[in-house]
């Protein structure tokens, strides 16, 4: 069968998964969404994930579509209906479709839409080092909340891959690295220290980050919550980036100064390692 999409409610054809042009998604951006990794068909950290969704949700003032318990079924069934066994869903939830109109009311019907996408297994494993640039960050200030509205990030991450880099590395106007466009962004110092800015309004509140914090505490790696500069990343012994798509990507240049040896380091390939064995292990969803 040919990749099926969800729309309220339908399993469509994915050319004809469509969305109404008054979709305030559409309009305004105003939505949220969430992408969870699929690991040999297990979903990576989805209890988290469906958190933040809430979180999300809660802080923009829109409504669950549907329960947790059915919103699961739906995810699986896209899953399932899609044969993915290594990849990606994502989905998004919109305030709902209304006449343009800046200000919105509160009992609008949340609009829901679901795509789920197969990966090559490969990025799972050992990888080489990646190169990131810095750019402004130019966005809002509750960067915590999942939105669609990523025009700042789309924008950053055309520069990186213009550049040929991989990602973006946003720093505010202090000079700080807030996080990449569509990862969080960490540093090794010489003292062996993993640094990574705490979860604020700043930035995302990554689950794969947080799903590392774990599994470097338990290999008693000292981990420091705290804003890092870019000089500061090209002093470090190594520097990653973390997400859903990028699970843990080492950085081996920065600007086109190199970082550490340039290459992937231990500290990033054994974190690496552990997530993906760490998702693998979990029950099937
Ligand atoms: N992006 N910071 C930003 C700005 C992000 O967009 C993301 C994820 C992250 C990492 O979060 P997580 O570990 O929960 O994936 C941090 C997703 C993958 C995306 O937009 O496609």
């Amino acid at each position: 069968m040919s990749r099926v999409s969800y729309v309220n409610g339908r399993y469509l054809p994915h050319d004809q998964a469509e969305i109404h042009i008054d979709d305030r998604g559409y309009q305004f951006g105003d939505g949220i969404y969430e992408v969870v990794t699929v690991i040999n068909g297990k979903l990576a950290d989805l209890e988290w994930h469906l958190d933040r969704l809430n979180y999300s949700l809660t802080e923009m003032g829109i409504p669950m579509p549907m329960s947790r318990a059915a919103l699961k079924i739906v995810i699986r069934n896209m899953i399932r209906m899609n044969r993915i066994t290594y990849g990606l869903v994502y989905f998004q939830i919109t305030r709902g479709v209304m006449r343009r109109d800046h200000a919105y009311n509160a009992l609008m019907t949340p609009q829901l839409v679901m795509t789920a996408k197969s990966m090559p297994k490969v990025r799972h494993q050992e990888m080489a080092a990646v190169k990131v640039i810095t750019v402004p960050d130019q966005r809002w200030q509750r960067r915590d909340i999942k939105t669609l509205q990523l025009l700042p990030n789309c924008m950053a991450k055309t520069k990186a891959v213009e550049a040929g880099a991989y990602e973006a590395w946003m720093v505010d106007g202090d000079g700080f690295v807030t996080e990449g466009s569509s990862s969080n962004a960490w540093i090794v110092t010489a003292e062996g220290e993993l640094i990574t800015r705490p979860a604020t309004f700043d930035i995302l509140s990554g689950i794969t980050r947080k799903a590392v914090i774990a599994m470097a505490e338990q290999r008693n790696l000292k981990i420091v919550e705290r804003p890092f500069t870019p000089a500061e990343a090209l002093e470090a012994t190594e520097a990653f980036v973390t997400s859903a798509t990028s699970l843990v990507t080492p950085v081996g240049e920065l600007d086109g100064t190199r970082i550490g040896d340039g290459d992937s380091g231990p500290v990033a390939n054994a974190l690496r390692l552990a997530y993906y064995e760490f998702i693998n292990r979990q029950a099937a969803e």
